[in-house]
């Protein structure tokens, strides 16, 4: 492996015994490339051909608060797929945030957990006073990836290839753009939403092929809310108004704290995809939902995959280091409880009807990018270690069959999201690789691995070294290089 590493950056970051600010969720703050990585076990495999693109949280400078793992910078990770042979990079996404705290050598902006007023700058989204981190996910749109921060803040616009930050989306509303904005690889569209804390609280809209914001129309809600993530159909994309929100007595004096109203529904808005006509309101049990997996269309019916959360407001954990009760409850799936669950949108006599698939808890959800939001068979989930914000483990569920396959790390080791990249020439849903990173607390190592979704129990069918040991993050998507150059807009 030739590694090349880049001028460094300035840090102001001293040790801590915060338990997201070590570990597997140390920040790295070195900035790499790696050229003809070696292989641990098994073989590169040369019928993939794109780039597997991961963004993951890395505190630069000494917290002026309380430290949450999303408040760290974004950077993004790239490992690359050519002819069997495989390179990587890494770079921090150059925001406006990122640049200022470089200049003055310190932070500047206070965390999601601090009190207002701590933030020495004016902030972004619909938290405020926040850092733009855009550390939350990426996808790829138009040629190039798009970096996004799950309060709302600007889209930053990075060289898939080179990873190269370019700028700021010129798309980009005022309200901003919340994390998981969705490609539909069929017509190179980019749908989005985002929220904040005045009228109308909600924001749908679309970015054609051409990346011209084509669509962009208000979906009011009755109030401030957090909406995380959003889904779309052929025709639809559907947004949702869930009872987990700010207190609102308590926002009106700037206090972010979260309540869940058990006593008001879950709420879907099913929108027409070109944002024209009426929203259809549908009403569900009382949840939250992280992470929708696929929707599609059927007879009268939008189908809806995700995970439903059985007590989105836990308890604080009673075996956390003093201080820090909230923050591991609010990381941890366990406590939470979040659950495959179906639920099913009649469009013509506007019936809900709901379905639990999976009794185990898991979140983080992938599929073939080639089905989203069409009809699809198969959903590839994470497991997570109890207590922690860290994936231990990967399920592929036959939605067809409710067969699932599983593959469990080994203690120490953890996984980042997994996209699914299909086989150059694939015909099957599942004919290609889960791709993830994995980093080692046992070596202090990272290592990229690849399993194979035809045989998917039987585990990593290569295992290839990274140059330095990764943070632990949030969001990672899969892209052909073929559907990078092809859709690229100059
Ligand atoms: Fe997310």
């Amino acid at each position: 492996m030739k590694v090349q590493r880049l001028e460094p950056i300035r840090t102001t970051l001293k040790p801590s015994n915060h338990p997201y600010l070590n570990g597997a969720w140390t920040p790295l703050h070195e900035e790499v490339n790696a050229l003809d990585l070696e292989v641990i076990e098994g073989a590169i495999p040369a019928d993939i051909d794109g780039v597997y693109t991961r963004n993951t949280e890395n505190q630069i400078h000494q917290p002026l608060g309380f430290f949450h793992p999303f408040d760290g910078d974004g950077m993004l990770h790239q490992i690359s797929f050519e002819n069997g042979r495989a390179s990587y990079r890494n770079r921090f996404v150059r925001t406006r945030g990122f640049h200022a705290e470089q200049e003055a050598n310190a932070s500047l902006w206070g965390g999601l957990m601090d009190r207002h007023g701590v933030s020495k700058r004016p902030g972004f989204g619909a938290h405020g006073g926040l850092k733009d981190s855009s550390s939350t996910d990426v996808i790829i749109h138009a040629g190039r990836a798009v970096s996004t921060f799950y309060q709302c803040g600007e889209a930053y616009l990075v060289d898939p290839e080179t990873l190269d930050t370019i700028g700021v989306a010129h798309w980009g509303p005022l309200d901003g753009v919340s994390a998981h904005p969705k490609v539909d690889e069929r017509t190179g569209e980019l749908m989005f939403f985002n929220y904040s804390t005045h009228a109308p609280y909600m924001h749908y809209g679309v970015v054609d092929a051409d990346n011209k914001l084509t669509t962009y129309r208000p979906v009011e809600l009755p109030g401030p809310r957090l909406p995380h993530d959003m889904a779309f159909t052929e025709n639809y994309v559907i947004l949702n108004d869930f009872p987990l929100f700010w207190d609102p007595e308590l926002l009106k004096r700037d206090v972010h704290a979260v309540r869940m109203h058990w006593d008001k529904p879950s709420r879907f808005a099913i929108i027409p995809r070109r944002g024209d006509g009426e929203i259809r309101w549908f009403e569900a049990a009382p949840t939250f939902v992280l992470h929708w997996v696929n929707a599609y269309e059927q007879d009268d019916e939008i189908i809806l995959d995700g995970y439903f959360e059985e007590d989105p407001a836990p308890k604080k954990a009673t075996d956390a280091l003093p201080g820090y009760e909230h923050l591991m409850a609010y990381l941890d799936e366990h406590a939470f409880r979040s659950k495959l669950h179906r639920w099913r949108f009649n469009l013509k006599d506007g019936a809900t009807k709901e379905q639990r698939l999976d009794d185990r808890v898991l979140e983080f959800g992938t599929i073939n990018q080639r089905v989203a939001g069409r009809p699809y068979r198969y959903a590839y989930s994470t497991k997570s270690k109890p207590g922690w914000f860290l994936f231990s483990g990967f399920v592929k569920h036959d939605m067809q069959t409710g067969e699932w396959q599983e593959v469990n790390l080994e203690p120490g080791r953890y996984g980042s999201e997994a996209p699914f990249a299909p086989r150059i020439g694939a015909k099957d849903e599942d004919d290609g690789y889960l791709v993830s990173f994995i980093t080692d607390e046992n070596t202090g190592t990272s290592e990229c691995i690849l399993i194979d979704c035809k045989r998917f129990s039987a585990g990593p069918v290569a295992r290839i070294a990274l140059p330095h040991k990764l943070c632990s993050g949030t969001h990672a998507c899969w892209a052909d290089r073929k559907f990078i150059r092809e859709r690229r807009v100059p």
